[in-house]
């Protein structure tokens, strides 16, 4: 199965007039409230849905910087890993090279990270990992596996800006992410 899915919607789902939060570190995000960064017409989209419980984190990643291979979830204290939402749109600009990458571990072992908010959440090594995916950011909004390591490479000399929608909910899981949005697929859209 595929870890992720280039969507198309026909309207604008970022509004013009956005804040961009500061940020400390090099790759960096805030967890900001949808209804000050998404348009009306976004917000009524997501809430047709079903979606009514969104959950947006504002990401920058700085010029030629790469993040450290995740998965979007905390490591509990029995060390399991949980997850909230498996799926996140990506909303990308500002960069022009950019790509994002899955990966498959080798073994079990996972690497614990602590973030800025106090959640300690998995990190894999680069010789621990193989490639399964990647893509070649294009602007399209994106749909993506965030529950399998994953990390994204900006090679661009401009910062890299991604609005990251998702649910707070973990009904969704990936694969019925896919089918759920497949009606929006850019690759549908232009074979019809
Ligand atoms: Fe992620």
């Amino acid at each position: 199965m595929k870890h992720h899915l280039e969507l198309n919607f026909p309207f604008q789902i970022i509004k013009d007039d956005i804040v961009y939060p500061e940020y400390q570190n090099i790759w960096q995000f805030a967890v900001v409230d949808a209804t000050n960064y998404l348009t009306p017409v976004a917000l009524n989209f997501f809430k047709q849905l079903g979606i009514d419980d969104l959950y947006c984190e504002f990401i920058k990643g700085d010029p030629n910087q790469k993040c450290n291979i995740h998965v979007d979830g905390r490591i509990m204290d029995d060390g399991s890993v949980y997850v909230r939402s498996e799926w996140a749109i990506n909303i990308i600009w500002g960069s022009e090279s950019s790509k994002m990458f899955w990966y498959r571990p080798h073994g079990k072992d996972l690497r614990r990270m602590m973030g800025d908010t106090g959640i300690t959440y998995p990190i894999y090594y680069p010789e621990e990992v193989d490639v399964i995916e990647e893509y070649t950011v294009t602007g399209k909004p994106l749909l993506c596996d965030i529950s399998t390591p994953h990390n994204v490479i900006n090679f661009d000399d401009k910062i890299r800006w991604c609005m990251s929608i998702r649910s707070k909910s973990t009904k969704l899981q990936w694969a019925d992410a896919c089918k759920f949005f497949e009606q929006y697929s850019a690759e549908q859209q232009i074979t019809a």
